[in-house]
């Protein structure tokens, strides 16, 4: 049997290009050896207040930008998380089995509980849920940027404790990182990971910025004081820069070196901009025509739904029958 698949991405803030090289473009490369499920996280999202009209709005321009970027619904699941109950069923039974001390170490969970005035429970709780979107569906493989390393070890703590606790029922997760990409940073503090909710106009580049805001971030891009790029002594942010140039082109060490050793900068963020408008526009061209039919969103999503369910089903009632809760 093939290995399942399963990754999701929270409809909050505007993806940007290190949600697509960190998990999209893997996404669509692996789609093809495994049974994949690819999720809109939606009480994920929660776990922080959201406007309910624009949460509703996100959460079908992330499902179009996944069919946009190359997700193939004859061959994938795209759904969304809170359609199937499962997710939140088997969230809580295994809560009932983490311990408070690991979820406190989460590193997501220290930086944004700090930005909190209150902290919700959900909050804490949401690796624990991450957790069961992955074990629901008996995942092998699970593509995600680097960000992601810590919770997905949680991931496998959780499935050993429980099937230590009541028999072998979870299958143990890997995570997958892209080689190039699985840590983007962020233009202006190229120290700091890109991220949707951090704040600065010249901070990310979104998936739909047009052409002419994704030339003017560049220009804008951090560098560093030497006049030219060089290999050995360059700063992050021409680092990042050319990251971003051999994830988005699949270019090898030596070509990179081959072409960038030398460049001057402006020449450098001039094919930067260039590689990443020629990856852009068709994903861009295609989510224009998806949003223009949001009939044919809805019934993937529908469709998804109904393809999963049962599998979501069937995990549940095994997981309820090993902790001896009721089944009918
Ligand atoms: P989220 O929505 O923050 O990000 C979605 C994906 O994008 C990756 N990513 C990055 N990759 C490279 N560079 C960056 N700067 C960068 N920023 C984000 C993330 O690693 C992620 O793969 N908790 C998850 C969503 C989730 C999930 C899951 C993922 C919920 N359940 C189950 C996998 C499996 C999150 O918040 O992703």
């Amino acid at each position: 049997m093939k290995k399942r698949v399963f990754s999701g991405v929270q409809p909050t803030g505007n993806l940007h290009i290190g949600n697509y090289l960190g998990a999209l473009k893997n996404w669509t490369k692996v789609q093809y050896d495994y049974e994949s499920i690819f999720c809109i996280v939606d009480l994920h999202a929660i776990t922080v207040y959201q406007s309910p009209e624009e949460l509703k709005a996100k959460i079908l321009e992330i499902a179009a930008l996944f069919l946009a970027a190359g997700i193939d619904p004859a061959h994938s699941t795209v759904m969304v998380q809170s359609s199937v109950a499962g997710h939140a069923e088997l969230s809580w039974l295994l809560t009932c089995v983490t311990p408070v001390g690991w979820l406190e170490r989460m590193t997501q969970y220290k930086a944004k509980s700090a930005l909190q005035e209150t902290i919700g429970s959900g909050l804490m709780q949401y690796p624990v849920l991450m957790a069961a979107d992955i074990l629901l569906y008996q995942a092998g493989v699970v593509p995600v940027g680097d960000d992601q390393s810590q919770h997905l070890e949680l991931t496998r703590d959780i499935a050993q404790r429980f099937n230590s606790l009541y028999g072998e029922t979870f299958v143990m997760p890997e995570t997958k990182l892209p080689t190039v990409g699985a840590r983007v940073m962020g233009l202006d503090e190229p120290d700091k990971k890109m991220s949707k909710s951090a704040p600065g106009s010249n901070h990310a580049i979104g998936i739909l910025d047009p052409p002419e805001l994704i030339k003017k971030k560049l220009s804008r891009a951090t560098t560093d004081s030497n006049p030219h790029v060089d290999f050995d002594t360059m700063g992050p942010g021409v680092q990042n820069l050319l990251g971003i140039y051999q994830a988005f082109g699949s270019v090898s060490e030596d070509d990179m070196k081959a072409k960038f050793a030398g460049m001057r900068y402006g020449d450098l963020k001039k094919n930067v901009t260039e590689m990443i408008v020629s990856h852009l526009e068709p994903i861009q061209q295609r989510y224009r025509e998806i949003t223009a039919d949001p009939a044919y969103l809805l019934s993937i999503l529908t469709a998804g739904r109904d393809r999963v369910a049962p599998i979501a089903e069937s995990t549940v009632r095994l997981t309820k029958q090993r902790m001896g809760v009721f089944t009918s």
